[in-house]
């Protein structure tokens, strides 16, 4: 990371440097206490790109997230973004009301914590295929041997789509998500564009072109999606206002809850077993009393959330914290830096299994509140759990190599894990 004694009016926030070992937390910590509302001119990875105002504090973050009619998500949701505005725009979390509240209000009522503990038995049983493959292993790389497969299927079955093809859809996701990691998408945000989301929408309109001719997808016992319609069918077959969705419409929507399911679950599920590695205490507590399991997710989400940032953009000229933001400007909503917010929480930077704390993992209570939140908590408890009672003595595999992040100032995740399974 880049030195934190710099002048804090010259940082570029966003720039690579930053973001090589996960989010800037010293950097974040200066800004809260000196400059709470903090203006960076620029981006090196996208020239053209206009500067942008950074919120860090909890507070602030709150009201800026309610205020949907001076904050909106209609003019981008990312700093800086790969996805061109129109089809960021066609998803609902690039919405103001009242097209987002209708789009939503499809998916709500699958997405309640009641309709999502239906499915604990189809996850408990994905994640457990999934860690039987590695038996007789004594090491594996925890973030594509054992997070990506589970977390793909999981959302490959709530949207519908065949277990064979959760591969292609999780490198589509992340190399569209993490384009800019050389890893992750060798050919950058180019390459994404010309080649990762072309591929997304022939995919999708083969599936859409199946869901039209047989409404719901058949389901086999083991798949976590919600009886009746998979999510993708929700979408081909809705009408909001009297109107169908548009083809575009549909291959985002099916866009965004795909890559939601994909990269969220999975990036806190490794960040999480990489802190309870680093602390064997943690770790015993857990095993030992495997109660405190919810507690710790929710912990986990509050030190290591899946996404560091959301962008709203200043609808009139406004000011907040004291400082003016005129109509127009970027306004940055830093949930990596609001769930440290040493206001909120004693000795922030801990992580504490049984802290159970509250935070802006999901958002800040607005109106683009993370449609997820069930489904994320249960598939962290699940994946911690399973993990946890067959290898309660798994360690980080240093021969291996270090754990490594996506360059990324937008997903906070890890790119490799390597551990070794048993002690
Ligand atoms: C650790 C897990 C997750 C985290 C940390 C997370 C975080 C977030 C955040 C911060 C937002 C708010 C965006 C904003 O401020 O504009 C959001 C929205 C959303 N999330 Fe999640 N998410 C997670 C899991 C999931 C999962 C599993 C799904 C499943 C489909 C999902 C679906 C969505 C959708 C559809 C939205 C848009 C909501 C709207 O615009 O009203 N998320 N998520």
């Amino acid at each position: 990371m880049a030195a934190v004694d710099s002048d804090l009016e010259s940082v570029e926030l966003a720039a690579r440097e930053h973001w090589l070992e996960g989010p800037p937390h010293p950097l974040f910590r200066r800004m809260r206490s000196e400059c709470p509302v903090h203006w960076t001119e620029g981006f090196e990875d996208f020239p053209d790109e206009a500067g942008f105002w950074s919120v860090t504090t909890a507070e602030d973050i709150h009201a800026v997230s309610r205020d949907w009619e001076t904050y909106s998500s209609e003019h981008g949701i990312t700093a800086a973004g790969v996805l061109p505005l129109e089809l960021v725009r066609s998803m609902f979390i690039g919405m103001d009301p009242p097209k987002h509240d209708r789009l939503k209000a499809l998916f709500q009522a699958g997405f309640t914590p009641r309709r999502i503990a239906e499915h604990e038995p189809a996850i408990r049983s994905i994640a457990r295929r999934v860690l039987d493959r590695l038996d007789g292993r004594r090491r594996c790389e925890l973030v594509s041997e054992v997070a990506q497969p589970i977390v793909a299927r999981v959302i490959g079955s709530f949207m519908g789509i065949p277990e064979r093809d959760d591969a292609i859809w999780a490198r589509l996701m992340n190399s569209t998500l993490g384009a800019g990691d050389p890893d992750v998408n060798p050919d950058g945000v180019d390459g994404a564009l010309e080649r990762d989301v072309p591929e997304v929408f022939a995919r999708c309109r083969e599936l859409i072109a199946e869901r039209r001719q047989r409404p719901a997808a058949s389901i086999s016992d083991d798949d976590a999606s919600p009886r009746g319609e998979d999510l993708l069918s929700v979408l081909v077959h809705a009408e909001v206002d009297g109107e169908r969705l548009e083809e575009q419409e549909i291959v985002m929507g099916f866009f965004l809850l795909m890559a939601a399911g994909n990269d969220s679950t999975k990036a806190t599920f490794c960040s999480t077993m990489r802190a309870l590695m680093e602390d064997r205490e943690q770790m015993q507590m857990l095993v030992e009393n495997p109660a405190l399991v919810p507690s710790a997710v929710e912990e986990a989400l509050r030190m290591f959330p899946a996404f560091a940032h959301f962008r709203r953009t200043a609808t009139r000229d406004t000011e907040l914290h004291g400082q003016s933001i005129k109509a127009g400007e970027k306004v940055v909503l830093w949930y990596a830096s609001s769930n440290r917010d040493e206001t909120h929480y004693d000795d922030p930077d801990r992580f504490d299994v049984t802290r159970d704390p509250d935070h802006q993992a999901f958002g800040a209570g607005g109106r683009h509140f993370c449609l997820g939140t069930a489904l994320a908590r249960l598939e962290l408890k699940v994946m911690i759990e399973e993990t946890l009672a067959r290898y309660p003595r798994m360690q980080l595999d240093e021969q291996a190599g270090r754990p490594e992040y996506v360059e990324s100032p937008f997903i906070s995740q890890l790119k490799l894990l390597p551990v070794r399974l048993a002690a």
